[in-house]
């Protein structure tokens, strides 16, 4: 017999599949939502009512078979009686079958919107270092699986494999109350021989399944790796390798597909066996009775076509049983990330930012993203409200971490940053987020229009305030150039913009959040010096008496600060004015001096056509 390949696991996995059956429940009998509940004793009584009717079927047709095969002269009342309920009770099996669904369908499908929902609430809960570790498309793809398994499980679980089993016992009690224990002992013998045949079967073959699946996937990676590096293919000209390295998986996948067809053949085969020797058996046993006269012409009818009632809905057990086993692991994965556990969450006594002029305060701060190596070595300074302070220093300093930390993406390892007083610890992230407008250093914006990325920053926001918004960012006459204007799609992650309009659009979001604290990481870097200082103008106009934090490469940026900081490997190094620093003549006057020469050459090419057109009044 070949390896079962489950057998290594069985135990863990059974209680695995039983696990993840018991996370699903509740969604199914919701507490307190008694119509919910009502619908599901209705579906299931529906359920019984309809398997009463299938099995109450054949017994009529047996009765009808018995009252025409004893020749002509039946009285017709009889007749039309048997039939007229034949007919009726077809119908009500159908009825309840589709009452069923009916009262079901509602139950079902508000579990897997329940599912759903609670998935992506926890996945946007989870930590900026969760989403950075896992890949976003296959979160997403999680949840989809998840819920379709949801839904495969309750229809055949639910509606075919347990129907189907309650069928099995009522057949065999009719049976064995109409006959003998025989004919029910074989009935079951034959269908649960069919059902262990099908499930071991299908568990041999699930190997060129996977295998099939493997190269399938493998196949596909290739293909649109290949086709994303187009031009580097091209470039070396490499076309027949990439064709024979996508060749060698279909080739696999031609072998799989075919092994896995052939044990399907097997299967059928197999199935077909069973069932025709189990009705052998019991056709036999019906003659013979008839010949002995214990039973009617009717009563051979009706073993053999409970049989064959049985069988049919277990035709395609061998997909179910696949299948379901597949819903049970993707279900298993959804909920696998429920349980996710939040790195950064509220504290229990957490209480809302108290209001304030939006002061902050780096107290000795330290902070790694992994703990063998340390990002912010003692980090102090304070920025008192209204007033604005810039960061600068190398790449790599930490500057883009100290955003992260007083947005509070990271809880810092030691030390203590507060806002107004509060640590960030002790109140809840939703408040300190709404106080805080930050332009990040890598804006991605929603594959939506310009207008809705610009509204982001305030969900229901009018025309005229985004557009308010949009000149301050001076994005708006950019905009109006468009053919389209603000209803322009900006592609995806906002790719069909350039970089400096993607920025200004980030700008003009966060304008219109209009928070207690600005901090702008690099906002302007992508743009020529002449629209970065047209923006400068508006940004000091909207941050008048706001708290700004500016991180800033291009020190030109930062000469008006009230205080300017430099970060250098986690320390600050200097501090001051912009003047005062110059006088120092340390690391800062260095690098002023550095950028000074650099800078007077880019002037010298003069401001660009789209800076001379944003600067006209
Ligand atoms: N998620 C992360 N996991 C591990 N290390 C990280 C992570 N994010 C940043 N770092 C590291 O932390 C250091 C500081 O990063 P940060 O983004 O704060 O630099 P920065 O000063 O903003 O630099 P730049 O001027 O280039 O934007 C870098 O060396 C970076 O490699
Ligand atoms: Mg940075």
């Amino acid at each position: 017999m070949p390896p079962r390949t489950t057998d290594a696991t069985p135990r863990p996995q059974v209680r695995g599949d039983l696990k993840t059956l018991k996370t699903l429940a509740p969604y199914l009998w919701p507490k307190g939502e008694t119509t919910m509940r009502v619908r599901v004793v209705i579906a299931m009584i529906c359920l019984t009512l309809a398997k009463v009717a299938t099995v109450y079927v054949p017994i009529l047709f047996k009765q009808a078979v018995d009252l025409v095969s004893g020749g002509p002269g039946f009285a017709a009342s009889a007749l039309i009686a048997l039939v007229v309920s034949y007919g009726l009770v077809r119908i009500a099996q159908q009825g309840f079958a589709e009452l069923r669904e009916f009262f079901f369908a509602r139950v079902a499908q508000r579990a897997i919107r329940k599912v759903a929902l609670r998935t992506f609430r926890h996945l946007h809960a989870l930590s900026l270092r969760f989403h950075l570790d896992r890949q976003t498309g296959g979160l997403s793809r999680s949840i989809e699986r998840g819920t379709k398994g949801i839904e495969f499980l309750l229809n055949f679980m639910l509606f075919n494999i347990l129907p189907t089993l309650l069928e099995i016992v009522m057949v065999c009690g009719i049976l064995w109350y109409l006959f003998d224990i025989w004919y029910a002992l074989v009935t079951f013998v034959t269908i649960f021989g069919y059902i262990a045949f099908t499930m071991s079967v299908t568990e041999w073959r699930l190997k060129y399944r996977r295998e099939m699946n493997t190269q399938d996937q493998q196949a596909n990676t290739k293909a649109i790796d290949s086709l994303l590096n187009y031009e580097t293919v091209k470039y070396f000209g490499n076309e027949e390798h990439e064709a024979s390295r996508y060749d060698r998986s279909l080739e696999r996948y031609e072998e799989a597909a075919v092994q896995s067809r052939t044990s399907l053949s097997l299967l059928n085969i197999g199935q077909g066996a069973i069932i025709a020797v189990g009705l052998t058996g019991i056709m036999t046993m019906a003659g013979f009775g008839v010949q002995a006269g214990t039973m009617t012409t009717g009563d051979f009818v009706l073993v053999n076509t409970y049989l064959m009632q049985l069988y049919l809905p277990l035709n395609f057990l061998g997909f179910v049983y696949r299948e379901i086993k597949q819903s049970l692991a993707d279900m298993e994965a959804m909920f696998r990330l429920l349980g996710e556990s939040r790195e950064i969450a509220d504290a229990e006594d957490a209480v809302e930012l108290p209001a304030g002029a939006g002061r902050v305060e780096f107290d000795d701060v330290q902070f790694n993203y992994r703990p063998d190596r340390a990002i912010l070595k003692g980090v102090s300074f304070t920025v008192e409200p209204g007033k604005t302070v810039a960061i600068v220093g190398p790449s790599g300093a930490g500057k883009s971490t100290i955003s992260r930390l007083l947005f509070r993406f990271y809880d810092a390892t030691g030390g203590a940053i507060r806002i107004d007083g509060a640590d960030l610890r002790t109140v809840s992230q939703s408040s300190v987020r709404a106080a805080l407008g930050i332009v990040p250093q890598d804006t991605v914006l929603f594959n939506d229009t310009i207008f809705y990325n610009i509204a982001y920053g305030q969900p229901g926001a009018t025309p005229s305030e985004v557009e308010r918004a949009a000149r301050l960012a001076r994005i708006h006459d950019f905009v109006m150039s468009l053919p389209d204007g603000y209803q322009t799609s900006v592609g995806e992650r906002g790719l069909k913009l350039s970089g400096g309009e993607k920025q200004r659009v980030a700008i003009a979001r966060t304008i219109l959040k209009n928070p207690r604290i600005f901090l702008f990481d690099e906002a302007t870097s992508a743009l020529d010096s002449h629209t970065e200082k047209a923006i400068q103008g508006s940004l000091r106009e909207v941050s008048r008496d706001r708290t700004a934090l500016i991180i800033a490469h291009r020190l030109s940026t930062v000469v008006d600060a009230d205080q300017i900081l430099v970060l250098e490997a986690g320390q600050i190094v200097e501090r001051g004015s912009h003047a005062d620093l110059l006088a120092r003549d340390g690391v800062y006057a260095a690098m002023w001096r550095r950028q000074q020469e650099t800078g007077a050459e880019a002037d010298e090419r003069g401001p660009t056509a789209e800076a001379l057109a944003l600067s006209a009044p």
